[in-house]
């Protein structure tokens, strides 16, 4: 009997030709699913392209909302940030690919799940470690990893077997995207002396370009996850949407980064990501006001470990299942709202309020409602400093002197 083998499939040249290479040269019946986590890619279109490469069955999968809702929220609440940059959205949504792989495999009765990944990137790491995760039963195919065809001699390949590919011959660039963001590699970007050309960018424009006057929104949350925007309701995927296109409009989002592979490379990306750059500015500004100090410091510690967990591929963890209980914990009273300018590629947080905020404006004020006890403050640096003045006596050094 045939086996069957479910592979993660975006329309593109690669895994179209992986539809015919795993049919031909591994004799699988192929089952082609795509899974939207916002791709802007027509199902239909889709869908007749895996036919004409060769598939048995395709699937479409719509895993927006899934997408927003418990993996980029999640990283949000835990303001998962790798390197400083990159708001993880490529690496996010790869575990949930892998899940949908796994599931539409055991309703499928396969063997095997295929993913085009190279053997040179983080997302073959994150596809196969998530399925072993899920599934240690099932074979792990990755048919470009395998075979031995640069991309002339996959667009040969595809022209000999008459399979449909959009002749984006010319797109230089290699790249990725879903709702929380869009990932582009390659081409001149190799070299990381280059400027990025203008045509990289789609999602946001340039910031010297955007508007003179400012956009302000305000937005809404509960619990750290964001549920509103100017007041109305809104629901994850809209919410995003929503932000991807005003935060884009006025140049927010732009990322420049050389990172460092889980794979050992340095690497050039460039990454747009409007939407997650403002929620994260939004939502630190509104731990600040809820958090204690104790607490933010902890949790910043955490969202690296965070940001490392899901760049590196181990979102199906126990590690993770720990972190993620701790963030929970810590957005209990993260509720309120928080304004934001937009402004010539900035998010700039310019207000924020809270039911449950810790800021006390009789504390902080220098006016004559002040209730902070100041008598109370040498008594308080007398013992503060006790340990610098007993160590100063007793072990006087030269370069203490302060010059
Ligand atoms: N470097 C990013 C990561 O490892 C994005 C890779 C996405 N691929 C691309 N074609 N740009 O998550």
């Amino acid at each position: 009997m045939t086996e069957k083998i479910v592979l993660a499939y975006s329309g593109g040249l690669d895994t179209s030709v992986a539809v015919r290479w795993l049919k031909e040269e591994r004799g699988y019946e192929v089952i082609a699913l795509t899974v939207d986590v916002g791709m802007q890619r027509e199902r239909e279109d889709v869908q007749s392209r895996a036919m004409k490469a060769g598939a048995a069955k395709f699937v479409w999968r719509d895993a927006q909302e899934t997408f927003v809702r418990h993996f980029a929220f999640p990283a949000l609440a835990a303001g998962a940030v790798y390197q400083g940059h990159y708001t993880l959205a490529t690496a996010l949504a790869r575990p949930l690919i892998a899940r949908e792989l796994v599931d539409v495999a055991r309703a499928e009765g396969a063997t095997a799940i295929g993913h085009g990944c190279t053997g040179k990137g983080n997302d073959q790491v994150r596809f196969d470690v998530s399925t072993q995760a899920l599934a240690p039963e099932l074979r792990i195919v990755a048919p470009v990893r395998d075979w031995d065809m640069d991309r002339e001699a996959e667009i040969a390949y595809a022209e000999e077997h008459s399979i449909p590919v959009l002749v984006t011959r010319d797109s230089p660039y290699s790249i990725d995207e879903n709702l929380w963001g869009r990932s582009i590699e390659c081409g001149v970007l190799e070299d990381p002396w280059q400027e990025p050309p203008a045509d990289v960018y789609e999602w946001t424009v340039a910031p010297a370009a955007a508007p003179d006057a400012p956009a302000y929104v305000e937005i809404g949350f509960e619990r750290g996850l964001p549920v509103s925007l100017d007041g109305r309701e809104t629901g994850p995927v809209p919410l995003v949407l929503r932000l991807n296109e005003l935060a884009g409009e006025h140049g927010v989002g732009r990322a420049d980064m050389v990172e460092d592979r889980l794979v050992g490379i340095k690497s050039r990306e460039i990454y747009e990501a409007p939407a997650a750059v403002t929620l994260l500015a939004a939502h630190e500004a509104l731990e600040a006001l809820t958090l204690s100090k104790d607490q933010q410091r902890l949790k910043a510690r955490i969202a690296q470990e965070y940001a490392e967990l899901i760049y590196n591929g181990l979102w199906f963890t126990a590690h993770h299942r720990d972190l993620a209980a701790y963030v929970q914990s810590t957005q209990r009273h993260v509720t309120g709202t928080v304004r934001v300018r937009l402004h010539k590629g900035a998010a700039t947080v310019v207000g924020r309020k809270s039911p449950k905020s810790l800021y006390d404006f009789s504390l902080a004020t220098y006016d004559e409602s002040d209730q902070y006890d100041r008598t109370a403050a040498p008594g308080f640096i007398q013992i503060w400093g006790l340990p610098v003045r007993v160590q100063a006596q007793a072990q006087r050094e030269e370069e203490d002197s302060g010059r």
